[in-house]
């Protein structure tokens, strides 16, 4: 697999949101690389740069310092024709579609909307966002209704096939499952894998959820106050984390078993107690 996104030493600042009005650095010098395919799961606790990362990715944050590269580019130095290219290689799923999705557009025009933007003729554009449906699991009877008439798995599968309609070459997904019961949860991260499978788009797969992101990852990167403290294989940073922010995310995941459970409650204490916290 080939480096698709490498991200090194990055720094973002927002301007006068820190202490007495100074510049918040929100990522401390944060280095990432994601390959051709690759799912890289980015887990961290609540405001620890998460999301930031992913809109820098997206061109959407203050690259302050350092670089990010796509293809082996720099996004801040594309002419206007590259960035429009990159807008289409780069898509992105929210844990919210339906903040994203237009509430008075129906899923034909939300979906036929980036296609026609590009220049697909209508009758093309037709017919990808019907095969768009049938790649999430909608059925094509879908393209004349609203947002509203979906339950949030189906919106998200419909935010999902617009995110696809370009045929991207990497995928922000910030939280894309976070507000799903688990059912649903499980069936659509089944879809994300199956995609990938089929079309070998890249995630950068951002979540809080231990157990997601073990399910989707090759590879996972755990942020903690701006920095990655962590990066490794799923298995390896789930089942022997190294850094005691991880150790604690781990401690902190519930289990259903009760002797598991006791075991992790008495080990979070002892965690606790030697890190002073
Ligand atoms: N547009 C912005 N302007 C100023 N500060 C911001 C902005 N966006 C994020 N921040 C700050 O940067 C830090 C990181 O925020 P970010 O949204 O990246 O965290 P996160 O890890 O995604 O958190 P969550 O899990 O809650 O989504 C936070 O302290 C946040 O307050
Ligand atoms: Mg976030």
């Amino acid at each position: 697999m080939s480096s698709l996104l490498e991200v090194t030493d990055l720094v973002v600042e927002y301007p006068g949101k820190g202490l007495r009005g100074k510049p918040f650095r929100a990522l401390k010098g944060v280095s990432l690389d994601i390959r051709a395919g690759e799912t890289v799961g980015l887990v961290g606790e609540s405001g620890s740069g998460k999301t930031t990362l992913g809109r820098a990715v997206l061109g959407l944050a203050p690259v302050t310092e350092g670089s990010i590269r796509f293809e082996g580019r720099e996004i801040g130095q594309l002419g206007r024709r590259e960035r429009r290219k990159l807008s289409q290689d780069i898509q992105v799923v929210f844990q919210d579609p339906y903040s994203s999705l237009n509430p008075s557009m129906t899923i034909e025009q939300i979906l036929a909307e980036p296609l026609t933007a590009g220049g697909t003729g209508a009758k093309d554009a037709g017919a990808r966002v019907r095969e768009l449906l049938d790649r999430v699991g909608l059925p094509s009877d879908a393209r004349s209704r609203l947002p509203r008439e979906f339950s949030g798995g189906q919106r998200q599968r419909i935010a999902i096939a617009r995110a696809l309609a370009l045929d991207p070459k990497l995928i922000v997904c910030d939280e894309p499952v976070s507000a799903l019961d688990l059912s649903t949860q499980a069936r659509v991260l089944d879809l994300f894998i199956e995609i990938q499978e089929r079309t070998g788009v890249a995630y950068l797969f951002i979540t809080h959820d231990l157990a997601v992101v073990r399910h989707v990852s090759h590879r996972v990167a755990v942020m903690y106050q701006g920095e990655l403290v962590e990066t490794g294989d799923g298995d390896q940073v789930t089942a022997r984390p190294q850094h005691p922010y991880t150790q604690r995310l781990f401690l902190a995941a519930p289990v259903p078993n009760p002797d598991e459970q006791r075991k992790r409650r008495e080990a979070r204490r002892a965690l606790a107690a030697s890190q002073n916290v």
